[in-house]
C-alpha cells in the first residue's frame, strides 16, 4: 500500500517547500553574516528540513544535532525526554535551532534553556512549521516556514509512529489511520 493513500489532503507541495527553504536561507544568510553560526537540529523530525535549509545558507555555518522526545503517537505527553547532547560546545556560538514544528513549544523551550545555560552567544529558532493555536510554553520562532492549523501533519521529516517521514510533501493524515 502506498503512503499517499493515507493522506487526506496535501498542505505543502514539494515545490512550495523548496520556495520556503530558499526564502528562509536568504533571510538567515543576511542576518548571520559575520557571526559564529551553529545550526542545531533536533532529531529526528527536523533532519529533512535541516538538509534543505543548510544548502540555502550562503554564509559560514557549522551543524550539530540534539535528540529529545516528547511525543507518543499523535498526542503530546507534555514530558520532554533528553536523548542526545550536542558534540560541539555551544559556548560563544550564535545558535539557530532548526526544528520541524513548533507545537506546544515545550521541546524548544527546554532546548533553548539548555543552550543559554551553556553560554551560547545567542539562541534563535527557525521552524519549518508553526502551530500557534496549540502553544503552551512561552516561546516563539524567529523564522517560520509556514503556519499550519491544529491538525496532525506528516511528511517532510514529520512522522506518525515513525512512519511517513520520507514523504516529499506535507500532508494531513486521514483520521482512520489513527484508529487502525
Ligand atoms: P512541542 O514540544 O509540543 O512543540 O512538540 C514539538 C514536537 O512534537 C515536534 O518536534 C514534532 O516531533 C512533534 N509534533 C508536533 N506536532 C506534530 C504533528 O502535527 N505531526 C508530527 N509531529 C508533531
Ligand atoms: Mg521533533
Amino acid at each position: 500500500m502506498s503512503m499517499d493513500n493515507d493522506i487526506k489532503k496535501v498542505l505543502l507541495t514539494k515545490e512550495e517547500i523548496e520556495a520556503i527553504c530558499k526564502r528562509l536561507g536568504e533571510q538567515i544568510s543576511r542576518d548571520y553574516a559575520g557571526k559564529k553560526l551553529l545550526l542545531v537540529s533536533v532529531l529526528k523530525g527536523a533532519v529533512v528540513f535541516m538538509a534543505d535549509i543548510m544548502r540555502n545558507i550562503t554564509v559560514d555555518a557549522e551543524i550539530d544535532f540534539m535528540s529529545i522526545s516528547s511525543y507518543k503517537g499523535a498526542e503530546s505527553t507534555g514530558v520532554v525526554q533528553f536523548k542526545k547532547d550536542l558534540d560541539i560546545n555551544p559556548d560563544g556560538y550564535d545558535i539557530l535551532i532548526v526544528e520541524d514544528i513548533l507545537d506546544t513549544g515545550r521541546s524548544l523551550r527546554y532546548i533553548a534553556d539548555i543552550l543559554l545555560r551553556k553560554n551560547a552567544n545567542s539562541v534563535k529558532i527557525c521552524t519549518f512549521l508553526d502551530k500557534p493555536e496549540n502553544r503552551k510554553a512561552d516561546i516563539s520562532a524567529d523564522y517560520v516556514g509556514a503556519k499550519v492549523p491544529n491538525e496532525f501533519v506528516v511528511g517532510y521529516g514529520l512522522d506518525y509512529n515513525e512512519k511517513y517521514r520520507n514523504l516529499p510533501y506535507l500532508g494531513v493524515l486521514k483520521p482512520e489511520v489513527y484508529s487502525k
